[in-house]
């Protein structure tokens, strides 16, 4: 078998980009790949394709199995440009029979591509398409990651070709999950759900639902980036069902910046007292931590305590920035408590809690502000609020 085979005449035929390190703010340190998939039938079929700047590997890939221009069925399971860049010249190249997508799928391409005269072939949700000795049967899966999204499940050999869901941003040429050491996948696996699908958690409850009712005999599963998990596929399963519950640590993420150190020393203190009730505490400063880093820690931990010092009656820039993002992820069940210092005005604390609130995270108390340099008393202050927040938070949870 050839390293890139799934199974008898399917292939992974797609891109590794190993020099992203950006994907709309989140931080890509291990790159990624824009995995496209061939199957080999009577209709030679195409499932997805690759970002513009990655064409050539993806064509380079296919023609190492077949002449490209011999692709009879382009199968779109998601719109966006890192999986569709490449289409027009595909289409263009292959001049393929069909084209299919889900109804939304096809407004999306219209919408990017504007060319009326493809050959659209619509699916809705159990609609299928024979490619000859094999069955393709799709399943629409709005907003995971768009709503054109859709998942295509090769009946015959049990392949669910599952676009963004269950991805990795992780650049390697081993395509399978038993080919790289698990934690490194699972890792990447959570930072990917915490910094794209967090905030359809409730869609992803719903699918694993329905997929579970479909009792489809999956035996692989094939994202759209990263490893197409084989051997744990029901690991990683798990995890989505575990992370779209909200299930959590009973752990406490104290996630700051200082200006001239106050605030940092209050958080060190903070997180004492929080470990005094027996309850982990990580410190996160964002000078130094990547927003999507330490939004995967979110996903994880039960209780987020914010620290800023007061800068022009407002917060510092790198925790406003930070708390945008997250809300728009929308983490659910949390806990949290706001700190930091101030020198006359003191807004800050009053800011982070109104923020939180906006997030529904049920707050701890009202906060602790102190101003200007932190005394030894203020010190044992800090401690004592940590104890505090320690005792609400094994109060408020029971494992
Ligand atoms: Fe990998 Fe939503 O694109």
């Amino acid at each position: 078998m050839k390293k890139n085979q799934l199974a008898e005449g399917i292939y992974s035929v797609g891109a590794v980009d190993w020099d992203v390190r950006d994907f709309h703010g989140y931080s890509t340190y291990k790159g990624t790949t824009y995995n496209a998939f061939l199957i080999i039938d009577e209709k030679i079929t195409l499932v997805d394709t690759v970002k513009y700047s990655q064409k050539e590997q993806l064509l380079y890939n296919i023609s190492q199995i077949i002449d490209p221009k011999k692709i009879d069925y382009l199968v779109v399971n998601h719109v966006e440009l890192d999986h569709s860049g490449c289409i027009p010249d595909i289409i263009d190249l292959i001049n393929p029979e069909k084209v299919i997508c889900s109804p939304m799928g096809e407004k999306a391409l219209l919408a990017h591509f504007h060319q009326e005269d493809w050959p659209f072939e619509i699916v809705k949700s159990g609609a299928e398409i024979s490619l000859g000795a094999r069955t393709l049967q799709f399943i629409e899966t709005r907003m995971l990651h768009w709503p054109d999204s859709m998942f295509s499940y090769l009946k015959e050999d049990g392949i669910l070709f599952s676009s963004d869901a269950f991805g990795q941003h992780l650049a390697s040429t081993s395509c399978f999950d038993d080919q790289l050491p698990l934690g490194d996948i699972m890792n990447e696996s959570a930072k990917y759900y915490a910094n794209i699908l967090y905030l359809f958690s409730p869609l992803i409850q719903k699918l694993l639902k329905s997929l579970a009712e479909l009792n489809l005999d999956i035996k692989m599963i094939a994202p759209d980036h990263g490893v197409i998990w084989r051997t744990h596929k029901d690991k990683i399963i798990k995890a989505y069902d575990k992370w779209s519950k909200g299930e959590d640590s009973k752990k406490a993420l104290i996630i700051y910046d200082t200006m001239w150190h106050s605030t940092e020393k209050m958080a060190q203190a903070i997180a004492r007292g929080i470990e005094a009730e027996n309850i982990p505490a990580e410190l996160i400063n964002l000078k130094v931590n990547h927003r999507s880093d330490v939004m995967t820690k979110i996903l994880e931990s039960r209780a987020v305590i914010l620290g800023s010092p007061t800068l022009n009656n407002g917060i510092l820039p790198r925790i406003g920035s930070f708390l945008i993002y997250m809300k728009g992820l929308k983490p659910t069940g949390k806990l949290g408590a706001a700190f930091g210092s101030f020198g006359w005005s003191g807004e800050a604390v009053g800011i982070l809690n109104s923020m939180m609130e906006e997030m529904k995270i049920d707050l701890i108390g009202d906060g602790l502000r102190l101003k200007y340099i932190p005394t030894e008393e203020n010190i044992a202050e800090c401690f004592e609020y940590g104890r505090t927040l320690g005792k609400a938070i094994n109060e408020k949870t029971e494992n």
